[in-house]
């Protein structure tokens, strides 16, 4: 089995799945009760906010709110900001994730002015073209992910939080980190953003648990009613042990990320490299472009992704491809899309993404396991 697809999942680091134990077991109860089994639990989370806050660069632990994951993270975000601001514009890119693009849809539904910046050839978007946008729409917030899920490329995220605020003074700045957190240095400080989204599955914690870093100050409408947990903001029982597995995976891979850009970085490198020396002919989605050291996103000219990518499944090789699956359907990626890639090349894309247990040698190991598959289809 060779793994090449940790930006979907990343398995489990042994930190997070140690520090969740407990709470699967003995400490199970529910932490907005008042009894010692009530505050056992609720002392593990609020361990967990402070945690949290002091690796994301939060000012104050209670900056962080406690998600179902990053989609949720994210429509929080974008959708309880805009409710929370009537008759202004949302800004976002044509990049940005499904869990971004699709809460912006159904505000336009709704009546709300949505503007799309494009990016360039590489996925950049220009900080100007958004302060143009959020001029144009009077923009009551602006979301910008940090690093795209499909072909890494990052984002000058201060620029443009710097660059919407010239526009519009008072606008919320939003970040969609969750490809970014496992190996950039995340910061709601450093970049001076109002809201930051992060989801534990991509960094070694558990599946179905996030954060949407919030600024103190900050006003959302929440989308989930009930019985006002995270001080209103999210509504219902807290996963205790999601959220302690989560803290756990943050602070593994904080103290991992330097050696991270190393040696994941190091296997990216030379499986692009083992990989084009056997097959010349493959050339990288995006050039030029500051990238996700994790991330190899190749385009193999004359073979078709989806069979490409069975072919590796068959050889116990999981890849992703350059379009996406939802529910069956295959679609051509929007990011490809976007970044000017005609539809017929968009077809003949794949991304590999390295992760956390990943060497150097095991960069070399997958190219020439890929060649092999990519060889025999010749
Ligand atoms: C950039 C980005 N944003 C949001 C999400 C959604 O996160 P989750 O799977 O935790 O809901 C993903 C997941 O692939 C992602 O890559």
């Amino acid at each position: 089995m060779r793994y090449l697809d940790h930006a979907a999942t990343t398995p489990m680091r042994p930190e997070a799945t140690a520090a969740m134990q407990a709470f699967l077991g003995e400490r199970f109860g529910n932490p907005s009760g008042i009894h010692g089994v009530a505050r056992r639990a609720k002392d593990a989370i609020e361990a967990a906010r402070e945690r949290a806050a002091t690796l994301l660069g939060a000012a104050h632990p209670l900056e962080i709110v406690f998600t179902g994951g990053g989609t949720e993270a994210d429509n929080l975000a974008v959708v309880g900001a805009a409710l929370a601001r009537p008759g202004r514009g949302v800004v976002t890119t044509a990049v940005e994730h499904a869990a971004v693009l699709e809460p912006a849809r159904f505000l336009e539904r709704l009546g709300t002015a949505v503007a799309i910046v494009g990016v360039d050839r590489a996925g950049r978007v220009d900080p100007e073209e958004v302060v143009a946008a959020a001029a144009r729409v009077d923009a009551g917030v602006v979301s910008v992910m940090a690093a795209n899920n499909e072909i890494g490329t990052l984002q000058p995220v201060a620029e443009v939080a710097a660059a919407a605020r010239r526009a519009v003074p008072d606008v919320l700045v939003h970040t969609d980190a969750v490809q970014a957190f496992v190996s950039e240095d995340v910061s709601a400080e450093a970049w001076d953003v109002d809201m930051i989204s992060i989801a534990a599955h991509k960094f070694g914690g558990p599946q179905g648990v996030g954060i949407l870093f919030v600024r103190s100050g900050v006003d959302l409408e929440p989308l989930l009613h009930g019985g006002g947990q995270e001080l209103g903001r999210r509504s219902g029982t807290h996963d205790v042990a999601g959220i302690v597995g989560m803290a756990a995976a943050m602070q593994a891979a904080v103290d991992d990320r330097p050696a991270f850009r190393r040696r994941v970085g190091g296997a990216r490198d030379r499986f692009e490299a083992a990989l084009r020396a056997t097959l010349p002919d493959v050339v990288p989605t995006v050039a030029g472009a500051d990238r996700l050291v994790q991330h190899a996103h190749l385009r193999f000219p004359g073979i078709d992704a989806e069979t490409l990518l069975v072919r590796l499944d068959l050889a116990g090789i999981a890849a992703a491809a350059g379009s996406a699956c939802h529910s069956g359907a295959v679609r051509t990626s929007h990011v490809l899309d976007a970044i000017g890639l005609d539809p017929a090349a968009a077809k003949e894309c794949v991304r590999f993404t390295f992760g956390w247990p990943d060497r150097p040698v095991d960069g070399e190991a997958a190219a020439a396991e890929v060649a092999a598959v990519v060889e025999a289809m010749r």
